[in-house]
């Protein structure tokens, strides 16, 4: 047998608070597709961030194709044809895709000068070999978050790299994109490349990976290979208990409509209409969803009815209120209330601690500040530690920690966690459940059931059509800005709705 590509041996990282790494053990092989699976907070990231140089260990010994090496920094990790594409991209949004592509690395012509033509041409080689296709002159923020992601992919490509480490690479992607990613992996394997994937997706881990690794608070639990576990094992390895993949709920109880949408247009970055004559409602105790092909309007849909985009004419009624024309701050008063879908662009504000985070829609209110405007420090702090509880809010100094030094699926259980708590008449769930694990996802779908069965309306805006079929009572199918159809749930089923995304009436 050849030598394994990374062996990462005993290794330990501390944090404030918590020990990330606990003496793991992580051994892949070369030309294999390994995936990382473990609980929000388990140290997954923690322990590819050591790998590619972004941390260093504080115990353990790393090898790379048998050699015994430390990796100080990025560039070394570089030098040892590793490559990284992490959960968040880390791409130059007004650059083109070829410009970010070579960034560091730019060829010169004879006289020194920037030499794009042929980077474009290495680029596009480069993309064709591996089907990666984009446009190598397209701007970054033109572009789709699929396409986005190839750019990271072919930036690792163009250094050279042949271990390959992804974070979280599908928690962004549609499911079609998600199959292209997979289908991708098995090429680059096939070219004798590397693969360690992180994901909570079980279903992916079965269809792409060689072996998986479980990582549990921070241990090693097992590698085992893929074909000799189920997904109801893997779920059960990584949170220590039977996870529950079905949602449990009554039949619904609709009683006044909350939201009315009406007409309603919202223009898009392009300029153009991204919601286009869209009507919908929503009644109290019922959760509606909005199943899509990304780029249909969601993202505007949303953003329109919380009030972080205007609307272009039609109109939106809260409680037979028209609000459409109103603040934010005065929608949040009134009973809006959103999990958006960009957590560290609309949730969080990532230097504020989680006790912070916790109360920014009402820290000028009783009981979070006296009479006089100052903050009662104590009955925040109480709160976030009721929240950090009830939620499972795992990070490493508990509600002092700042949002920045949690981990990605702890985020987004503070966004929801400060949502859930308000309690307001209309719920908006946008990805709800992106980057959290089986476990915190069973949870939140309770939760997100209880809001409903106290009267609450949800709107939930999902890419996860599991979700959409198993959590909504009526589904609403939205393409090119409008809703094609709206199906009750008993009448639901991948098939159809799948139909009517791609614009064909019920
Ligand atoms: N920069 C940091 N400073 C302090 N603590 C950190 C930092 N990064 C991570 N941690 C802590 O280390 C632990 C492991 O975090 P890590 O990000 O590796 O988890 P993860 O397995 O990737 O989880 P997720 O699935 O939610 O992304 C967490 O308790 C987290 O709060
Ligand atoms: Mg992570």
């Amino acid at each position: 047998m050849s030598v394994p590509a990374i062996e990462m041996l005993d290794i330990t990282k501390i944090f404030p608070g918590v020990v990330a790494n606990n003496r793991v053990t992580f051994t892949v092989e070369q030309a294999e597709i390994h995936a990382l699976l473990g609980e929000n907070g388990a140290g997954k990231s923690t322990l590819m961030s050591i790998l590619f140089g972004l941390y260093e260990p504080d115990g353990g010994i790393i090898k790379v194709r048998g050699r015994e090496t430390r990796i100080r920094n990025p560039n070394d990790a570089t030098a040892l044809k590793i490559g990284m594409v992490h959960q968040h991209f880390k791409l130059v949004r007004n650059f083109t895709v070829t410009e970010n592509i070579v960034l560091g690395l730019e060829p010169r012509n004879s006289l020194g000068n920037l030499d794009l033509r042929s980077a474009e041409k290495r680029v596009k080689a480069l993309s064709e070999a591996y089907g990666l296709a984009v446009d190598p002159r397209s701007r970054i923020e033109d572009i789709t978050v699929g396409m986005q992601q190839r750019v990271e992919i072919l930036k690792i490509l163009y250094r050279d790299a042949d271990i390959l480490i992804f974070d979280e690479p599908t928690a962004v992607l549609t499911p079609q994109e998600i199959d292209e990613l997979l289908a991708i992996f098995r090429r680059l394997k096939a070219e004798g490349k590397t693969i360690v994937f992180i994901t909570h997706k079980l279903k992916e881990i079965k269809a792409a990976a060689d072996r998986c690794t479980v990582l549990r608070r921070g241990k090693g639990v097992a590698t085992v290979k893929v074909t000799q576990v189920d997904e109801r094992e893997l779920a059960e390895m990584m949170v220590g208990r039977a996870v529950n993949f079905r949602i449990e709920k009554a039949p619904a109880k609709p009683g006044d409509l909350v939201l009315k949408i009406e007409d309603l247009v919202v223009l898009g970055s392009q300029g153009t209409p991204a919601v286009n004559g869209l009507s919908l409602e929503v009644r109290a105790g019922e959760v509606v969803g909005i199943a899509g092909v990304d780029g249909n309007g969601q993202s505007e849909l949303t953003a329109a009815i919380a009030g972080l985009l205007p609307a272009l004419s039609g109109r939106v009624f809260l409680k037979g209120r028209d609000i459409s024309r109103e603040s934010i701050r005065s929608r949040n008063r009134e009973g809006v209330g959103m999990v958006p879908e960009d957590r560290h662009k609309h949730g969080l504000i990532l230097d504020f601690r989680i006790d912070e985070n916790l109360i920014l829609k009402n820290y000028w209110e009783s009981p979070y500040s006296s009479p006089f405007g100052f903050l009662r420090f104590p009955v925040i702090l109480r709160h976030a530690e009721d929240l950090i509880r009830e939620f499972d809010i795992r990070s490493g100094s508990g509600a002092a920690t700042p949002a920045h030094a949690m981990s990605g699926g702890n985020q987004q259980k503070v966004v929801i966690a400060r949502e859930i708590d308000l309690s307001p008449e209309l719920l908006i769930v946008a990805q709800p459940t992106r980057g959290l694990d089986v476990g915190a996802i069973e949870y939140i779908h309770r939760r997100i059931i209880e809001e409903r069965d106290k009267g609450r309306a949800v709107l939930l805006v999902s890419f996860e059509l599991d979700e959409i079929l198993g959590l909504c009572d009526r589904i609403a199918a939205l393409s090119k800005g409008q809703v094609v159809g709206v199906l009750p749930a008993e009448e639901a089923d991948e098939r159809r709705i799948g139909a009517m995304m791609g614009g064909v009436h019920a």
